[in-house]
């Protein structure tokens, strides 16, 4: 068994980015700059938000956190979102999900300029992903990509099964594992809660990527020998063995699926850090305007 280390990968792709922001502020010019709006107190969504405003200083973009009351209301919200809009100086802004059941996601998601929306969630987005054109790709299986491209591991003509159909990570996983490109061109079965025969579906793929949201769900038993696995899963459960009192795990058993497994993700570790490099990516792909000009 090898190890998809995400943090390496990240690390080496994050290299690059200071290096070119670097380049951008010895030349004269402003650095990119990314706006994160975190709406109430939920504390996972503060951790998240977090992390990524620390990668983005790292690398030396710019990041400014709106934080706002879990009372504001989506009026409100829609305010600032179109504030960012008209603010040259800032590139991309990802508003922290989930939100308040009183915000509609898809109102507040569509309300972000398409040019800014880093997350890749605005239809406009989802449309160009789907056509093949340059887009804003959605951050996870942006980072699965990338990871796949920097371990070189062999996706074409392979069978994949990708657990889950989200519209962040199952749904646009499957369409971009199976499109023409590379890495790419597999035969995907996108597996959900409607899906018969789960455990053949996944003991068959060459390839498996794991987003069900359900911890260890994916057993060694499930899984042929050789299988590529990417655990997308991240939950916090209780350990005695360590000083938070907590410790993460994913969605496949590690122990013992990466016995039988060629290559996989290890949580924490794997595609967590690869999430927050695509973001600096797309927040980086904003700032060049390679996506709209
Ligand atoms: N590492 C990262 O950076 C990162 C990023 C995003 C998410 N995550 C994690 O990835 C996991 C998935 O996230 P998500 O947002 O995609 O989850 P989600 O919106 O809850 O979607 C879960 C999907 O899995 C399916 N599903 C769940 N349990 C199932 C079961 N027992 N049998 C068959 N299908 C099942 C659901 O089917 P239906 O559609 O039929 O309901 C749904 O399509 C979560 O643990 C989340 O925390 C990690």
């Amino acid at each position: 068994m090898k190890l998809i280390d995400g943090k390496e990968a990240s690390n080496a792709i994050r290299d690059k980015i200071k290096e070119e922001v670097a380049g951008l502020i010895d030349a004269g010019k402003r650095a990119p700059h990314l706006a994160a709006i975190l709406v109430g107190e939920d504390p996972a969504s503060q951790t998240y938000v977090a992390n990524k405003e620390k990668s983005c200083q790292k690398v030396g973009i710019t990041s400014t956190l709106y934080r706002l009351p879990a009372e504001t209301t989506q009026d409100e919200l829609l305010g600032v979102i179109d504030f960012i809009n008209q603010d040259d100086e800032i590139d991309g802004v990802i508003v922290q999900l989930p939100l308040p059941d009183h915000i509609d996601k898809d109102t507040v998601i569509q309300a972000i300029h398409p040019s800014k929306d880093v997350d890749g969630f605005h239809p406009e987005n989802v449309g160009k992903m789907v056509s093949g054109l340059p887009t804003y790709l959605p951050a996870t299986p942006f980072g699965i990509l990338m990871l796949l491209e920097h371990y070189k591991i062999e996706t074409s003509g392979k069978s994949c099964a990708v657990l889950g159909r989200s519209n962040i990570v199952g749904t646009p996983m499957s369409l971009l594992l199976s499109r023409k490109a590379d890495p790419g061109n597999c035969t995907v079965t996108t597996v959900h809660s409607r899906s018969q025969n789960i455990e053949q579906i996944t003991a068959e793929a060459d390839i498996v990527v794991a987003a069900f949201g359900q911890p260890h769900y994916l057993k060694a038993d499930m899984v042929k020998d050789g299988a590529v696995v990417i655990d997308v899963g991240i939950h916090r459960v209780p350990s005695d063995k360590t000083k938070s009192g907590f410790r993460l795990i994913g969605d496949v058993d590690f122990d013992e699926v990466s016995k039988k497994a060629s290559w996989i993700t290890p949580v924490p570790g794997g595609v967590g850090p690869m999430t927050i490099t695509g973001l600096l990516m797309n927040t980086m792909k904003a700032y060049r305007k390679e996506v709209y000009s």
